[in-house]
């Protein structure tokens, strides 16, 4: 596996031959979902080049053998789930979504489920901001709404991102849009390094975080669901499956959220389709 003369000169490894590229989509579709098109091929190959010079592997189709056949595959699924994953994520993404949480959604929700434990999950939750923005902004909430109970379950497939989200600590872009006064509140400076803040304890205990594939998924009974910029690494086929998912997985009266470039109108689905001031939210309505 080591191989010491190409070691030695730190030879550059090229992109990926078409044959190569199409091996490893279809890989990626069957392990996620994900659909990659043929212009990915520069993108995946800079992404698993890093992971083949960390095993000194210099050959994408050896990795594509240790991958799927050797004793390690298991582990190696995980790294190279970190490597084709896009992760991108901060707080007050979209906050229309949570207005809509807030004003429409979390009212309705409560005047059908007196004094239960409202169950929220955000479905492809990376590195944890969506989960604790939730938490954040049910507790906002409850200053109009009143004292209500509340968990959020966050589900991602790459082990990576639940391990940065369990931390809860964040810096820089991820919390640039977060309003001044709800930093104070919700977060505590780092006191070894003032540029990170990290949510508060008590708030962690919230989200309930779990390794998991969408489309294997053991979470149910839910009030919402956050699924926000996922959908749209997915083709139609996919779409469709998770949105029927999510439907089956939701309580009547419950709600769907999406990201703002993503929607159900080109699928069929049961869901209610309602427009509000803060942008399409969907419903299943019984
Ligand atoms: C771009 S991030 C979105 C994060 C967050 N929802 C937001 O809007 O800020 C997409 C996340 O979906 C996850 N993901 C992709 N395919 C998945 C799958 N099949 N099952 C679970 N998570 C998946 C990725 O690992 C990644 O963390």
């Amino acid at each position: 596996m080591v191989n010491v003369d190409r070691d030695v000169f730190n030879l550059d490894i090229p992109d990926m031959t078409i044959e190569q590229f199409k091996k490893y989509a279809k890989f990626i579709h069957d392990l996620t979902g994900i659909y990659l098109k043929d212009h990915k091929i520069t993108l995946l190959s800079n992404r698993i080049r890093k992971r083949l010079r960390e095993l000194k592997i210099y050959d994408y189709d050896e990795y594509f053998n240790y991958l799927t056949n050797s004793d390690k595959s298991d582990t190696e699924i995980i790294h190279f789930l970190e490597v084709i994953t896009t992760n991108e994520s901060y707080f007050w993404r979209t906050p229309q979504n949570f207005e809509a949480y807030k004003k429409i959604v979390l009212p309705d929700i409560l005047k059908h489920n007196h004094n239960k434990k409202i169950r929220i999950w955000s479905a492809g939750c990376s590195t944890g901001e969506e989960p604790y923005n939730i938490v954040i902004e049910s507790i906002e909430a409850m200053k109009e709404l009143g004292f209500y109970l509340f968990e959020v379950i966050a589900t991602d497939i790459s082990r990576r991102v639940i391990e940065i989200a369990k931390q809860g600590c964040y810096s820089g872009r991820k919390i640039e849009k977060i309003p001044e006064q709800i930093l104070k509140r919700y977060f505590r400076q780092n006191p070894h390094d003032p540029e990170i803040y990290c949510i508060r304890e008590d708030l962690k205990s919230k989200v309930i975080f779990k390794i998991e594939n969408l489309f294997e998924p053991t979470v149910e009974n839910v009030h919402v669901i956050f699924c926000r910029n996922v959908m749209i690494y997915f083709q139609k086929k996919e779409q469709q499956e998770l949105a029927m998912q999510f439907y089956n997985r939701l309580l009547p009266d419950g709600y769907l959220f999406l990201g703002h470039a993503e929607s159900l109108q080109m699928l069929e689905t049961p869901f209610k389709i309602i427009h509000t001031p803060y942008g399409t939210i969907y419903k299943k309505e019984i």
